[in-house]
């Protein structure tokens, strides 16, 4: 078992008081109610608790240490570390107990506003035709060497000890790559601190999350602070490489705040890698991947050398320009680990699909329906804007918008239905504590006040399966039923009730019932 105060080890401004250094940590919990015996509880102030309230219950569970930002009282035997910031305390002490796993991966991070899970699924599918063995954790699910297992905690980052329990797990299966997804709050509230780094890829920025991030600044130097990570001390020999959308305003900013190589990609601007002759269809898009090489054959030198464009032909099953970025983003991990152009093709034309995204649900009915997890205005618009003229009849939506996250959703995503779709059903997503009707009410205003008229262009169902039924009602032949915002998800969240909720099968489930009845 690890000694208490190796585990401090990365941890210099922690102190610990004398003879305690020798105690033996059986496990770390920062959830007093998980605390067995010989565990170190960490007391993480959280949104709503202070942690330290916890400490009594975590001391009657067996902890043998805390770890707070503030003395706390405790009985003779439990050692108490106070440290300046008990969240990076977490990240840093999970990392050394689980005997810092990211220095025996390359570790990929993937951050950005859209297409981060995506582009994580395309990055596993090219290092896997690369002949590489990976792990992959995000939003949908989480991998570990061909497993796979759902992700049902809500949280696309979960809590550093579980991270590096992964990141272990990993390792021990014999993997030499992970992919994770790594999201700004995540890297805000120190989940992925005391992860090293290797390359990090950058989807795009756009507003969103400002519920918690205050500013559109603030924003950007929490995804920032991924590529700063690049610059961090590292026990690894291998080049870091940055991956940079180069068709992003935002690219040459970040560019300036880290020293390693960056792999820019793009349909428009100059960019190491691009998309060519691109031909986007209902199943999927083909495009010419030429990639600049350098005169070693090695990819990537940027902007150093004599270059050579090489290309390859890409088949992608994933449908919409955006899914050309992803496939470049990701084609821009293969290579910073060294995959040559046609394996990576091969990856990026093997994925068939990501729950949840752009999911078709087919029970024979005469109409498309599409789930896709598309709840902020930008990816809304775009997920109707590419099934526009997929869509021989007219486009149908159903969406909500949660409660307690960015308010300024209800007028994005509104705003693109209203304009972009010609039938809205409005329902819940995610209601949480606030009044489900008031938040429907609030898009109906938007929808309002871009000329749409309720009864004759939308209607709203409070009940999402009443909203769904609606919509199928309203399709005909030729219609498309977007069934946007929830996506793979496992739950709809009233209150701090979760329950079971899975917009695909309520889908499977009505058309079933249509398509048994003659209609
Ligand atoms: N590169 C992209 N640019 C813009 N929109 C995208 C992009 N990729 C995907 N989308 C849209 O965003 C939705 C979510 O995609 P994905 O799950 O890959 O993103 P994400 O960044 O992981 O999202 P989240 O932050 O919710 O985890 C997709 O269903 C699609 O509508
Ligand atoms: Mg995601």
């Amino acid at each position: 078992m690890p000694i208490l105060s190796e585990l401090l080890q990365p941890l210099p401004r922690a102190r610990l008081p004398d003879g305690d250094s020798a105690l033996s940590v059986a496990a770390i919990h920062y959830d007093s109610r998980q605390v067995t015996p010989g565990s170190l509880f960490v007391a993480i102030a959280g949104f709503k608790v202070d942690g330290a309230s916890f400490v009594p219950d975590a001391v009657s569970r067996g902890a043998v240490a805390v770890v707070a930002e503030t003395e706390v009282p405790l009985p003779d035997g439990v050692a108490l570390v106070t440290v300046p910031d008990a969240r990076e305390a977490l990240a840093w002490l999970s990392a050394a107990f689980y005997g810092h796993p990211s220095r025996n991966l390359r570790v990929i991070g993937i951050t950005g506003t859209d297409g981060k899970t995506t582009t994580s699924y395309l990055a596993g599918s090219v290092l896997q035709a690369g002949g590489l063995k990976y792990g992959r954790l995000g939003t949908v699910d989480v991998e570990v060497a061909g497993r796979t297992e759902v992700n049902l905690s809500r949280q696309t980052t979960p809590e550093a000890p579980e991270i590096q329990a992964l990141l272990r797990e990993m390792v021990d299966a014999g993997c030499t790559h992970a992919v994770i997804e790594s999201t700004s709050h995540g890297l805000a509230l120190h989940r992925l601190t005391g992860i090293e780094y290797d390359v990090a890829v950058l989807t795009n920025i756009t507003t969103d999350h400002l519920d918690f991030h205050g500013t559109q600044e603030e924003y950007v130097a929490a995804k920032r602070r991924l590529f700063e990570l690049l610059d961090a001390p590292t026990t690894k020999p291998a080049q870091r490489y940055a991956v940079l959308n180069a068709d992003d305003p935002i690219s040459p900013v970040f560019v300036r705040h880290f020293g390693a190589p960056a792999v820019t990609y793009g349909l428009r601007e100059p960019a190491d890698l691009r998309a060519e002759a691109v031909r986007l269809s209902a199943d999927g898009s083909q495009f010419r991947l030429e990639a600049t090489k350098a005169p070693s054959g090695k990819p990537l030198s940027p902007g150093r050398g004599v270059e050579v464009r090489e290309g390859v032909e890409v088949h992608s099953h994933l449908p919409a320009e955006f899914n050309v970025y992803n496939c470049l983003a990701a084609a821009g991990v293969g290579l910073a680990e060294g995959i040559d152009l046609e394996p990576i093709a091969r990856g990026l034309g093997s994925l068939k699909g990501v729950p949840g995204r752009m999911e078709r649900i087919d029970e024979g009915q005469p109409f498309t329906v599409v789930v896709d997890y598309a709840h902020t205005g930008d990816s809304v618009a775009k997920a109707l804007r590419v099934l526009r003229p997929l869509t021989e009849g007219r486009l149908i939506i159903v969406f909500g918008c949660a409660g307690e996250r960015d308010r300024s959703r209800r007028t994005g995503v509104g705003g693109a239905a209203a304009e972009l779709a010609d039938y809205v059903v409005l329902t819940s997503e995610d209601p949480r504590t606030e009044d489900p009707d008031a938040i429907i009410e609030e898009i109906a205003g938007v929808l309002r006040a871009k000329g749409r008229v309720e009864g004759v262009d939308f209607e709203r169902h409070e009940d999402r399966r009443q909203a769904i039924i609606a919509a199928f009602r309203k399709a005909r032949a030729g219609d498309t039923v977007l069934l946007a915002g929830k996506g793979h998800e496992q739950s709809m969240i009233y209150g701090a009730e979760k329950r079971p909720w899975d917009d695909r099968q309520v889908a499977r489930e009505e058309l079933a019932r249509i398509t048994a009845k003659p209609r």
